[in-house]
């Protein structure tokens, strides 16, 4: 185990109606508001008026249009309009894009330069708008944590980055606001916050024990009710627990002193960065092949994982397959709940390897550093 220090100052309000709780939550920072949201779905499902009717005391400016795969050039537009319009504080309504697009927002909005020299590291934020979330898709997490994700067309990188200045202030978790979201959104959630908990299952220190109980749990979870959600959107439960999973997933607390591999999102920003495809739509597509890719060193982990996740058989079978059957189990369920499983499903072809491996700006991996070799290898098995 690493030392570490864990504050997580996010305040998450969760159930029903709690956006009646908007009123309260904001007063305190100031009259200002500028309230940010995605492509229209909060405008069809209604909840564009609900929440303006809740913001009625507060002087809104609005900022629509941030993408799924948010660009660096909406969240410049974002921060020059809080300059301008001297917003007090900014409400994301949406999913991670949303919110991960307001993070930068707020960071950006207390610096001169331009926004994306916070996201390559070149400014340090010292200051932030405050802000908080009303969450309408769960898988990525970003309700409450201290990352976003910002795309950049013009370098064709999709890159992470993160400040304990960009924490939402608070988070309204209700999940009657997911029953709206297409199968297929739902399904990139489920996807997404499973992949968040292998990412920290298999990592860099020899005793997680007490995390690796605690995420087979979460991951069981995922397994019974997000197909729940899938047969019956409207079930409150499910969607209830679905919306806790995916918090739990990424906030943070499964990866005390430690960080966890992270190599399969490295891959996938780089395909997405390429070919603005879902997030999670590329993670289903290339995780289970860099497990299978680095399983032969991690034999025991893998082990524990198909037999504690996927309750794997092990009578006479070799460790190596009981560990290659947790990770068919695991890419049979997400082929199962109809998530993409191959890039070639979404045009994505041998010829455009060496194009997503340019993309790649890091190094990738904590438990298993990948080389750009690795990575090609990885994206030719997922074809
Ligand atoms: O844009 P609108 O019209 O609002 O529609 C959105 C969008 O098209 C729609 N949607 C959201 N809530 C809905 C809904 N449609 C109907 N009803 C609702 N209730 O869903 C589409 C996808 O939304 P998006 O926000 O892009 O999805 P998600 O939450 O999966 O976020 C993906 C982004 O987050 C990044 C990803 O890389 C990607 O850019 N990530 C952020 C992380 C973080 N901050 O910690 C970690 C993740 O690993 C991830 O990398
Ligand atoms: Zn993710």
């Amino acid at each position: 185990m690493q030392n570490f220090m864990y504050k997580n100052p996010t305040k998450i309000i969760f159930g029903k109606n709690q956006i009646t709780k908007l009123f309260e939550q904001i007063k305190p920072y100031g009259k200002n508001v500028l309230l940010v949201y995605g492509g229209g779905s909060i405008k069809k499902t209604g909840l564009y008026c609900s929440i303006l009717e809740e913001l009625e005391y507060f002087n809104v400016y609005e900022l629509e249009g941030v993408e799924p795969n948010p660009r660096v050039t909406t969240a410049q537009k974002g921060a020059n309009l809080v300059k301008e319009k001297n917003i007090d504080f900014i409400l994301a309504v949406g999913g991670g894009s949303v919110i991960d697009c307001t993070k930068l927002i707020s960071a950006a909005s207390k610096y001169d330069g331009d926004a994306w020299d916070i996201v390559i590291g070149k400014h340090v934020p010292k200051e932030a708008t405050p802000f908080g979330t009303v969450l309408t898709l769960s898988a990525t997490a970003s309700e409450m944590n201290a990352g976003s994700v910002i795309t950049n067309l013009e370098t064709k990188q999709k890159l992470g980055w993160g400040s304990p200045l960009v924490y939402p202030q608070f988070s309204i978790l209700d999940p009657t606001l997911t029953f709206t979201l297409p199968r297929n959104q739902t399904v990139n959630g489920i996807v997404d916050m499973m992949s968040h908990i292998c990412e920290q299952y298999f990592n860099e220190v020899e005793n997680s024990d007490l995390h690796d109980a605690m995420m087979e749990g979460v991951l069981k979870q995922i397994m019974i009710y997000g197909p729940k959600c899938l047969e019956n959107p409207k079930d409150y439960e499910a969607r209830s627990i679905i919306m806790m999973a995916g918090t739990i997933a990424l906030n943070g607390q499964l990866r005390w002193g430690f960080n966890g591999d992270w190599a399969s999102h490295g891959l996938e920003h780089a395909v997405s960065a390429v070919f603005d495809i879902a997030h999670a739509e590329g993670l289903a597509m290339v995780m289970p092949n860099w497990m299978k890719f680095v399983m032969p060193n991690h034999v025991a982990k893998f082990k524990k994982f198909a037999i504690n996740v996927f309750d794997v058989e092990t009578s006479n079978k070799t460790d190596e397959e009981i560990a290659l059957e947790g990770i068919n189990k695991l890419q049979q369920f997400w082929q199962q709940i109809g998530a993409p499983t191959k890039l070639s499903e979404r045009n994505i072809n041998k010829e455009d390897i060496p194009t997503i491996v340019n993309s790649i700006a890091r190094q990738i991996g904590n438990m298993q550093p990948l080389t750009k070799e690795d990575a090609a290898k990885i994206y030719e098995m997922s074809l």
